[in-house]
């Protein structure tokens, strides 16, 4: 194994109650709020993004309290550039042990446009809003939104105003999920060799999924040089979703032979973390969503089944109890093959000889075909018919 410094750890800054809750329909409540909030802190995330505080009442009062409860992660706001939104985040974070603000402004052409700022009035904005947040907080974290859609220049001409002005760490959004791994790793390394001073903050990845290179795009991003993954559990987020935290962070830990970065995320806490937030925010699951769908770890065919009974790591490049899950899931389904019923049979009690799993596998085969699953009382149904009829 591939042994790390701190050079190769990567900070994990979570905004399932920020970005993931501006999913329409995705709002919480103030209590669910507070309850992911506490699983976030107790699995290691590094710097949790509790909401926007100016946003609303409720969310100031979820920042606020998130602040209080945190024993260990950062906890950070969201603010526009403007004094009144980064006031109004300072007074809700300023209960946490470690406290945050995070502000931000667009950058593009296109986001220059609604603010109506010229390139240098713009450069001004983002001056005055980040000196005006750190002389409220060490800890500040600026971004220019759709960095990857801002021209180069101006993208390291305020970046380094943005240094030069107190913060500590630089977030570059990939806000509509436009750019692609070996871009979004250029830009990284060209804001790394050209920016003075971006040797002395982190810079950090903030992808969205809109063409699903989220995971991809934040990786790559690593890769050059960033230290931060912002991301949300099960991608939650607007339109396609933010990066997977559970899936950048397993890629992290099943490929560290060739991706040499550590988090602190103690990832068998992933699977009830998803479950919950599925249930607390309504969006279910997709069954093959990586790490976390029903299907990651289930095996249907008899190939699969087989191979998996023989050695595990035939079609599997992770364990399940790695994230949270008892054991693999052999699903019983027409595909299925004989050792598996053998196997499934014996987990529910019973032994078979040859002969009787053979005509057991006929009426296996034959409940399969109506049935989309065989459960395990499809098959003790089974069973016991089989022994009445003996
Ligand atoms: O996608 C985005 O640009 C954002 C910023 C506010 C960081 O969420
Ligand atoms: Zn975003």
């Amino acid at each position: 194994m591939t042994s790390t410094t701190d050079q190769d750890r990567v900070l994990i800054f979570d905004t399932t109650l920020r970005d993931g809750e501006q999913s329409p329909g995705a709002t919480m409540t103030h209590d669910e709020k507070l309850e992911i909030a506490q699983l976030l802190d107790e699995m290691g995330v590094d710097i949790i993004e509790a909401g926007f505080p100016i946003a609303s009442e409720g969310d100031f009062e979820a920042v606020r309290d998130i602040a209080k409860q945190a024993q260990n992660a950062v906890i950070c706001g969201l603010s526009r550039a403007n004094f009144k939104d980064i006031d109004r985040c300072w007074e809700a974070v300023k209960h946490a042990r470690f406290p945050r603000i995070h502000t931000f402004i667009g950058t593009s052409p296109l986001h220059r446009a609604i603010p109506n700022l010229d390139m240098d009035q713009m450069a001004e904005r983002i001056h005055e809003t980040v000196t005006h947040a750190r002389n409220l907080c060490d800890n500040v974290q600026w971004s220019p939104m759709d960095a990857t859609r801002t021209e180069h220049d101006y993208l390291c001409r305020v970046v380094e105003i943005a240094i030069k002005a107190g913060a500590t760490t630089i977030n570059i959004p990939d806000t509509v999920g436009y750019t692609a791994p070996r871009e979004s790793a250029d830009l990284i390394r060209m804001l790394l060799e050209r920016v003075p001073g971006a040797d002395q903050i982190v810079f950090s990845t903030h992808c969205h999924n809109d063409l699903g290179m989220a995971t991809a795009n934040s990786l790559a991003a690593v890769e050059a040089g960033a230290r931060q993954i912002e991301c949300t559990i099960n991608g939650l987020g607007e339109r396609a979703g933010n990066t997977a935290l559970e899936e950048v962070v397993m890629a992290l830990k099943v490929r560290h032979d060739i991706m040499p970065y550590d988090t602190h995320i103690d990832t068998t806490k992933i699977m009830n973390i998803s479950r919950r937030v599925a249930a607390v925010s309504g969006f279910a699951v997709q069954f093959n969503k990586a790490i976390v769908g029903k299907n990651a770890f289930a095996h249907e065919s008899g190939i699969h089944q087989d191979g998996m009974l023989k050695n595990s790591e035939t079609f599997e490049i992770m364990r399940p109890e790695d994230v949270g899950l008892s054991a693999t899931n052999l699903v019983m389904g027409k595909h299925s093959g004989r050792a598996a019923l053998r196997a499934k049979l014996g987990e529910l009690g019973y032994e078979l000889a040859d002969n009787q799993l053979a005509d057991v596998f006929v009426r296996f085969k034959a409940l399969a075909d109506r049935k989309k699953e065989v459960y395990d009382d499809d098959l003790i149904a089974l069973m016991q018919a089989q022994t009445t009829s003996a």
